[in-house]
């Protein structure tokens, strides 16, 4: 029987030399590789400068820090994400404010945003679920009209592109996520995109405990500094072992993107005509990462969606349920906010295995297990 995970991320072959070089350099904690890691990412997503942390969500943490976010503030985000969304915000001592989702994108839905703003709204926080860009025209006017600060989640959403924009050049601090379940990776890491030098120069200070001079400078000056410490900071540091990985994997962006995007135009074509499943939207103003490829259970089909999961999973077929509702989960139980197509999507979408080393002979096995478990119920 095939054995399909969920996801797998894709090798190009040069990663294991790239990263003995680094170990061998001697620089395996942040130095010269992760200033070039940044250096080529921004300029992939079209930022002025792009500043490497260790995970999405410290980036976001840093992010909303840098926007004036802080102890007793809200920021709205959508309920319909992954909990790191919510934990960020936590994470600057704010309170995450739950709005719902348009039921077509599954992305925050920019009316719902509006009715969450409150006197202590300091951001807003959307999120390019599964690497389709969100409304972000309606936000930046949502931005100016109620001076609200904003921060884009898009851990998933590396190589995206809104109206022919790439993802990382919008105008806002944008949060890429280098997870292995994401686009590409360097094993944990993240990313902020940034459209002005001062604040991209804050921000690699906030990362390393607030100094005010990298190890690489220190190390590299012919002279003795000594550093300074302005303001508090985090370590939220990427490694230069990391970084390594980072630019092999960024030099097979544009391969990996072109394979999720024909296998997702596969499993779309192939889907349209088995019936009780509906495939994800797609529209012309974005260009989606397919990070994911997630589908709608009909709740009339013969079998439900968690006993699908199950009835694959005995064919060796690994999914998951899509993405979660936040405020559902018990660490964010309280305030009950009424969230209707956030807990519909919640419940009725199933994630396929979408990964670009994924064959098409797999696919094909995973569509007949899917069609069958569907149809004879
Ligand atoms: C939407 C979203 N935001 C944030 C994160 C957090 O990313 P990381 O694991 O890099 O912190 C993830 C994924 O894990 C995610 O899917």
């Amino acid at each position: 029987m095939m054995q399909i995970p969920i996801a797998r991320p894709h090798l190009a072959g040069d990663e294991a030399d790239a990263v003995a070089q680094a170990i061998a350099s001697g620089w395996i904690s942040q130095g010269p590789r992760v200033r070039e890691f940044e250096q080529a990412f921004a300029q992939r997503v079209g930022a002025t400068a792009a500043v490497a942390t260790s995970s999405c969500t410290t980036a976001l943490a840093l992010a909303l820090h840098v926007s004036g976010v802080g102890p007793g503030d809200e920021v709205i985000v959508p309920s319909l994400s992954f909990i790191a969304t919510a934990n960020a915000v936590w994470h600057c001592g704010a309170k995450p404010v739950f709005a719902d989702i348009d039921p077509l994108t599954c992305n925050l839905d920019p009316r719902s945003a509006e009715g969450a703003i409150g006197p202590r709204t300091k951001a807003i926080m959307p999120v390019h679920q599964l690497g389709l860009p969100a409304d972000m025209d309606a936000f930046s006017s949502l931005s100016a009209r109620h001076g609200v600060a904003i921060v884009e989640d898009a851990a998933c959403a590396v190589g995206a592109e809104y109206r022919g924009q790439p993802i990382g050049s919008l105008g806002t601090l944008a949060c890429f996520s280098l997870h292995p379940r994401k686009v590409i990776t360097t094993g944990e890491g993240g990313m902020i995109a940034v459209q002005d030098e001062q604040t991209a120069e804050r921000l690699r200070r906030l990362r390393g405990h607030g100094m005010d001079v990298s190890d690489l400078a220190r190390h590299t000056a012919e002279q003795v500094i000594v550093e300074e410490y302005p303001e508090r900071g985090w370590n939220a540091r990427m490694t230069d072992v990391q970084a390594a990985l980072g630019l092999c994997q960024l030099r097979a962006l544009e391969q990996i993107l072109a394979r999720r995007r024909r296998l997702a135009a596969r499993y779309t074509a192939a889907l349209e005509r088995v019936p009780h499943i509906e495939t994800p939207f797609d529209p012309d103003y974005a260009r989606r990462t397919w990070q994911s490829y997630s589908v709608r259970i009909a709740p009339e089909a013969p079998v439900s969606r968690d006993e699908l999961m199950r009835r694959l999973l005995g064919d060796g077929i690994a999914t998951r349920r899509g993405v979660m509702a936040i405020h559902e989960a018990r660490a964010y139980a309280g305030d009950d906010p009424c969230l209707p197509h956030t807990e519909e999507a919640a419940r009725e979408r199933l994630l396929l295995p979408l990964y670009p080393d994924l064959t098409e002979e797999q696919q094909d096995y995973v569509l007949e297990r899917l069609s069958h478990a569907i149809v004879d119920g």
